[in-house]
């Protein structure tokens, strides 16, 4: 059973992943960071993250058991994944590491950009999930203040607009909505009004 979570950034796509793994048991992978993670070893072995031969390199000697770091989920870890993610090859490294994760029984819960289109298109339950740009800045914005991270809001209002536009124009695995999945606007949704829309449309999706 492979459950497909996308959308764009801070949309609440991986908080709703957590959630639905843990309710039915299943793994859980959250593929931005592996894509966090070789932005962070490009930078740690000193090369630019425009490079692609040194990306490349990072992606193909990633260690999945190295995606812990703290420092992973700031606002700066995110921008400069999505330099790395826009290279073919890196995504291509990637590829079956996810692929096998999604088949762990008794299930995979996996969150991302390119889940149902390209990672798992015969995923069970496909799910985008999204929410207008100022409410996700807001989240952001939240989870920054809560960490004790100074960031100005019209700051993270910039840079998930920047981000939105970079994940949905690359031309190698695009953000977009599968033609087979259920859209769910999180916008005047509180998370646990979005975990039990999520769960009725997993409730429907197998039950046919
Ligand atoms: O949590 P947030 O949505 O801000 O970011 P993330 O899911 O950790 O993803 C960080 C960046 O990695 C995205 O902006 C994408 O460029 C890239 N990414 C991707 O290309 N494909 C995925 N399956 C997951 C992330």
């Amino acid at each position: 059973m492979i459950i497909a979570i996308d959308g764009p950034a801070a949309s609440g796509k991986g908080t709703l992943a957590k959630r639905l793994a843990n309710h039915f048991g299943f793994h859980c992978l959250d593929t931005g960071l592996l894509y966090r993670a070789v932005a962070r070893d490009v930078a740690r072995n000193g090369f630019r993250l425009e490079d692609a031969w040194a990306a490349v390199a990072a992606a193909r000697n990633l260690d999945p058991r190295e995606l812990e770091d703290a420092d992973l989920r700031g606002n700066a870890a995110g921008d400069a994944a999505s330099i790395v993610a826009r290279i073919p090859e890196v995504r291509a490294a990637l590829l079956a590491y996810q692929r096998n994760f999604a088949r762990r029984p008794p299930g995979a819960v996996l969150d991302g950009r390119d889940i149902a289109t390209v990672v798992c298109p015969d995923a069970n339950v496909k799910i985008f999930v999204t929410a207008s740009p100022e409410v996700r800045a807001s989240r952001r914005f939240a989870e920054f203040e809560a960490r004790g991270s100074a960031v100005a809001y019209e700051t993270v209002l910039e840079d998930i607009l920047a981000r939105d536009a970079r994940d949905s124009g690359r031309a190698s695995a695009p953000m977009m909505l599968a033609e087979d999945a259920e859209l769910l606007d999180t916008s005047n949704l509180s998370i646990e009004a979005a975990f039990d829309a999520a769960v009725g449309l997993i409730k429907r999706k197998i039950s046919h």
